[in-house]
């Protein structure tokens, strides 16, 4: 029933187009973990965001294969900009060369390394951030981003459902990445700063709004 609801789902939103798709398929084809690529709903979702939020400038924590970014700078008006942020620098040249063959290419830096040092010497305050690197982190990430982020931006956290383990760990031991989602969910939840919904789509994604 899910599988059915995802299909009729794709098939009744915007396609992703032929670029979007190869890239999808080269990160299944050639990177570890292609799970972790956004793909088609999310990167139609994060596009209907930017064309809703209209920020001038986004800041992505965790590249992985570019999918997200390429989808954040398709919603951009002209003269908006994406700053990516990767820590794997093995990842730099399946990034480069899929950004580049985008006619949003001009519209993306590409930053690599770890976030903690590379966010501190990018210049100037976003009106969009997007949080999805190491789920560990989260909470560093929000504490590094909230500053950066101007009164009335937002901040969207994916995978903050993570599976479901945030109420359910299937009889498995608490681990590190279940353990930082629910921290992050916690300091969320009690941060008066912002206001806050999770949306169930996906493996769950926090729009977070700041005051
Ligand atoms: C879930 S993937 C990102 C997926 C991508 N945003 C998308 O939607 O297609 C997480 C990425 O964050 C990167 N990452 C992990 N820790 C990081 C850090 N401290 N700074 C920057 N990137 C990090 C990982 O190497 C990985 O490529």
């Amino acid at each position: 029933m899910e599988e059915d609801i995802d299909d009729y789902i794709l098939s009744h939103i915007d396609a992703e187009g032929d670029l979007l798709a190869q890239l999808d398929h080269d990160t299944h084809l050639r990177i570890l973990n292609p799970r972790m690529c956004s793909g088609h709903l999310q990167g139609r979702m994060l596009k209907m965001f930017v064309r809703m939020i209209r920020p001038r400038r986004i800041l992505e924590i965790g590249t992985f294969t570019g999918y997200s970014a390429l989808c954040l700078a398709e919603g951009l008006d002209d003269g908006g900009e994406v700053h990516t942020v990767e820590i794997d620098d093995e990842l730099e040249d399946f990034i480069r060369s899929h950004v580049s063959a985008s006619p949003f290419a001009d519209r993306i830096h590409i930053h690599i390394g770890d976030a903690a040092s590379v966010v501190p010497t990018i210049d100037g305050d976003f009106d969009l951030a997007f949080i999805d690197a190491d789920k560990r982190e989260y909470c560093e990430h929000y504490s590094l981003v909230f500053p950066r982020v101007r009164a009335g931006g937002f901040i969207i956290a994916d995978n903050t459902l993570w599976d479901g383990k945030v109420v359910n760990l299937g009889g498995n031991k608490l681990d590190a990445q279940t353990a930082g989602i629910l921290r992050f969910n916690d300091m969320i939840a009690s941060d008066s700063r912002v206001e806050k919904v999770i949306l169930p789509v996906r493996d769950g994604l926090t729009i977070i709004h700041k005051k």
